[in-house]
């Protein structure tokens, strides 16, 4: 990976985070964010269809394609930054019996979009907030989705970029060259509606909104 901020964000996220993260999901379930998603993905999504697929940027310990393998999509691509979290992902997908219904590739997703095909619902769980060029993002992500993109940003508020400018004065510290983006709401949605997108759920919680478009 050529970019600074992956080559950060596969140090920030490491085998410890990806462990804790691991067990966190095994004992407590998704996110309440991430939960609103997969909600709203559900209500939204084809329900006749059985051979929906998912592209998971960003995916983690893979808690969006471990709960919609089981009743929505038939198989998932997961693209991510960190090869801890890809193991971690690999590890819950082999323990839950889906593991060869997921295509795992490591990179910074903006370089590897023209090697990856479309798919029915595209999600970016808590990425958007981890890289500086979101125009670049959302377009390539959103130019993937076929049907559904969903995304989890932070919101934009005077208090989320006080705490943006904070975290990155820790990875200052730390001599990380990762850092935390709250990008601008109205440019987010702008760049996902010029690939055809419509709102069809956006909710606030805490720090975080939750917004799913379709087409
Ligand atoms: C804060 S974590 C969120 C993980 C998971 N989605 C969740 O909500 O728990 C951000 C994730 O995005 C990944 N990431 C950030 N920028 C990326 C990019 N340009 N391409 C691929 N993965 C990226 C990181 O490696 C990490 O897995």
């Amino acid at each position: 990976m050529s970019c600074p901020h992956c080559q950060g964000a596969e140090k920030l996220f490491d085998a410890s985070t990806a462990r804790g993260d691991l067990e966190s999901y095994r004992k407590n379930g998704p996110d309440k964010t991430t939960v609103m998603l997969l909600d709203a993905i559900r209500k939204a999504a084809s329900p006749k269809s059985t051979d929906q697929t998912l592209l998971d940027i960003g995916g983690g310990v893979g808690a969006i394609q471990h709960e919609l393998l089981a009743d929505t999509v038939q198989s998932a691509v997961h693209v991510d930054a960190s090869t801890a979290y890809l193991g971690a992902s690999q590890e819950e997908a082999g323990k839950r019996g889906h593991r060869d219904r997921v295509t795992y590739m490591h990179g910074n997703f903006v370089e590897l979009a023209p090697e990856i095909e479309s798919a029915d619902i595209v999600t970016l769980d808590r990425v958007l907030c981890c890289y500086p060029d979101m125009p670049a993002l959302v377009t390539a992500s959103s130019a993937h989705a076929k049907h559904l993109i969903g995304v989890i940003y932070p919101r934009d508020t005077w208090w989320s970029r006080l705490g943006g400018k904070l975290f990155n004065m820790w990875f200052i510290i730390r001599r990380n060259p990762f850092r935390f983006f709250v990008h601008p709401a109205g440019a987010v949605d702008a760049a996902v509606r010029a690939n055809g997108f419509t709102q069809r759920y956006h909710q606030e919680s805490g720090f975080w909104q939750v917004v799913l478009y379709g087409r």
